[in-house]
């Protein structure tokens, strides 16, 4: 599966959203973090944001839910638009029924696990999903330092996703910049996210780029 590069917005001006978002057509789409002080210590923005982005780009739109109680609220991202949702397996009630929900709203499903997490009480769960999402730092923040204790996991989930045999994305999601983006392409993950790496770059969209052709 060809490298996607997903721009984190989390690393955007919240006050310029649109025109940091403008600032990156190369993207293969936009990641944006929810987050709601209770899953992981930090508030971020909720469904009226998503909305309003919704309306200000046809980029896709990749929703990663780091809140409690995803079975709750999760759908209402789909129904807004959203191509994508990813909730936490450490949060989810109903994981089965949650992504099958997704799904029948129209977005592809994902779950995503802390670094703590092991993918092996998941595995039976792929058939659900169009993406797993792995953390490579603790969620909560941008900035963060990548946790190389998450690459045996990356190709761990490779072989699970392989012996699965379908089309299931292998995301990573935390400390993703030029020099780590290539050890976790080589562990098997196809899809990068990336915050402060694009946004904090002089030249986001050329940082787009760059990353896309070294994990290539
Ligand atoms: C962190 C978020 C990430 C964050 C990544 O909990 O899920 O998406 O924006 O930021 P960087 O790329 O700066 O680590
Ligand atoms: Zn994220």
């Amino acid at each position: 599966m060809d490298a996607q590069i997903w721009p984190s917005i989390l690393s955007a001006d919240f006050a310029n959203l649109q025109s940091d978002i403008e600032r990156v057509p190369a993207a293969d789409g936009l990641h944006v973090d929810v987050m709601d002080y209770r899953f992981v210590p930090n508030l971020t923005l909720g469904l009226p944001v998503v909305e309003a982005i919704r309306r200000v780009t046809t980029k896709e739109l990749d929703i990663h839910l780091m809140i409690d109680d995803p079975d709750r609220w999760a759908v209402s991202y789909a129904e807004a638009g959203a191509e994508s949702v990813t909730f936490h397996v450490e949060a989810a009630g109903a994981p089965v029924r949650l992504a099958r929900e997704l799904r029948k709203a129209g977005a592809r499903a994902a779950i995503a696990l802390n670094p703590g997490t092991a993918i092996e009480s998941y595995g039976d769960l792929l058939g659900e999903v169009d993406m797993v999402l792995l953390m490579t730092v603790e969620p909560g923040f941008g900035g963060q330092s990548f946790l190389d204790l998450c690459l045996p996991k990356i190709a761990r989930t490779r072989e699970l996703i392989a012996k699965h045999g379908g089309s299931i994305r292998l995301q990573v999601d935390g400390g993703i910049s030029s020099t780590t983006i290539e050890r976790c392409a080589e562990a098997g993950a196809d899809t990068f996210v990336a915050g402060s790496a694009v946004f904090g770059a002089d030249d986001p969209d050329a940082m787009v780029t760059a990353l896309r052709n070294l994990a290539r």
